[in-house]
């Protein structure tokens, strides 16, 4: 058994840990622009402006069971879709805004037939639901608002005409709306708070959970669905942590505890969420399983992100990369799926360029190869654990045997033996070549 204890926390994250990889997907009319789901912020737009998106949302081409193939393809178990994102457009058929996707040409509640469609593929289906909502009548300006720059006697003069506990009440209202609407819902992604920002404009303030009346809203979606998963982005601790876009080199802590918590990095294929045009920073194929495995070997998951086209399909630079994951996944998701940080006492012995992951029960141990290491491969401080050994994506042996340690190493100061795994001189035609070890009981 892992020896690594999560914090206790009231959602269950049992199928969770052990399925290890999700898709994101950020879909809104932010799509249109295509310059970033962030694009109203950084080119300060304002509603006026921004209409013209929302006369002409039309996703003719939006199959998500095609959605939904292109996630289990790439091994992905679980998906995240953004039901509202900081624009504050509904993807769903709410009934407390017109501001949704059945009054555009779409004409159809989008999240139904994504829910629909994600789980007759036997996917985990999550939603994202944004705090920060930029177009609500009642939410105040702040300095992430678009209109952040309008002269302050104009933002002070609307403000004062706002009430933050009527937008409080509207996101309990569509949470359950949400959550009472589309059968069992696994997870649900607040995002986010910032309460403790501080800008030049001091009359500005950051908004945090009570705002948000975060206590509230997270006992309205308990009290609908109890098991549901809920980050901690509403600034109450819940299940799920969050690193965005960094990868952890360790087990995520909490912050004040210290305790192994319940982690998901969530990750982009080229830095922006939405659908990007002309962002050509695309992450390769080689990276992106790295990065899948690297989170794994630090007892994480990893949430991968698609920003479909406003047309609504997967553009070929995501579908080529998720194929490319599939690619992978096949042969080697043996080393993902159950599989967590190895023990500590194995975990140190593992060489430069590589990454291990272990099975729950500990008696796996997987060795990724980021670097090959030509011709054989010596592991101090394994000798005598190993029972078998097989490359994982064809099953085929991996002969070994136990030597002595060389004079002036570390394991010959320690007087360890070495186990010496004979690998191929070339490097078999996989992105990231997987051992599979059969530890002795
Ligand atoms: C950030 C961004 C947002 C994105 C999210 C994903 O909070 O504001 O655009 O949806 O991260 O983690």
């Amino acid at each position: 058994m892992s020896s690594y204890l999560r914090k206790k926390t009231p959602g269950d994250t049992s199928w969770f840990v052990h399925d290890r990889f999700g898709m994101f997907i950020h879909w809104g009319l932010y799509s249109m622009p295509a310059r970033h789901e962030w694009v109203r912020y950084h080119e300060q737009i304002t509603n006026e402006e921004y209409e013209k998106y929302f006369l002409r949302f039309d996703p003719d081409l939006y199959d998500p069971h095609e959605w939904a193939r292109a996630a289990k393809n790439a091994g992905m178990k679980y998906a995240v879709l953004t039901t509202k994102h900081h624009e504050g457009f509904c993807m769903f058929d709410s009934q407390y805004t017109d501001y949704k996707c059945t009054n555009t040409p779409a004409g159809r509640d989008l999240v139904k037939e994504y829910v629909e469609a994600f789980r007759a593929e036997g996917l985990k289906v999550g939603f994202y639901y944004s705090l920060i909502d930029w177009h609500h009548p009642e939410f105040p300006i702040d300095m992430k608002s678009p209109v952040r720059n309008w002269p302050r006697e104009k933002v002070e003069a609307i403000n004062q005409k706002r009430d933050m506990r009527k937008y409080a009440e509207y996101m309990r209202n569509q949470v359950t709306e949400l959550l009472t609407n589309y059968g069992k819902i696994d997870i649900l992604w607040f995002d986010y708070s910032y309460s403790g920002d501080v800008d030049e404009k001091s009359w500005l303030h950051g908004k945090g959970k009570d705002d948000w009346e975060a206590e509230k809203l997270i006992a309205t979606a308990r009290a609908l669905q109890p098991d549901i998963i809920i980050d901690n982005r509403t600034e109450i601790d819940q299940d799920l942590w969050t690193p965005e876009q960094v990868q952890p080199t360790d087990w995520v802590r909490h912050p004040v505890t210290g305790e192994y918590v319940t982690w998901e990095a969530c990750q982009t294929f080229s830095g922006s969420w939405g659908y990007h045009r002309d962002e050509m920073t695309w992450k390769s194929p080689e990276m992106l399983i790295q990065m899948l495995i690297q989170t794994v070997s630090c007892g994480g998951n990893m949430l991968l992100n698609v920003g479909p086209t406003s047309r609504g399909y997967f553009d070929e630079r995501a579908t080529s990369a998720l194929s490319a994951m599939g690619d992978w996944m096949h042969y080697n998701s043996r080393s993902i799926y159950g599989c967590t940080m190895a023990e500590p006492d194995i975990l140190k012995t593992c060489p430069n360029g590589c990454r291990y992951t272990q099975t729950e029960d500990g008696k796996r141990l997987y060795v990724h190869l980021f670097s090959y290491p030509f011709h054989s491969l010596q592991i101090p401080g394994l000798a005598g654990k190993v029972a078998y050994a097989q490359f994982l994506h064809d099953g085929s042996e991996i002969r070994f045997y136990e030597s002595d340690p060389t004079p002036g190493t570390k394991a010959f100061e320690d007087g360890t033996k070495v186990l010496n795994l004979m690998l191929p001189p070339v490097k078999p035609r996989v992105i990231v070549p997987v051992i599979e070890l059969f530890l002795k009981d």
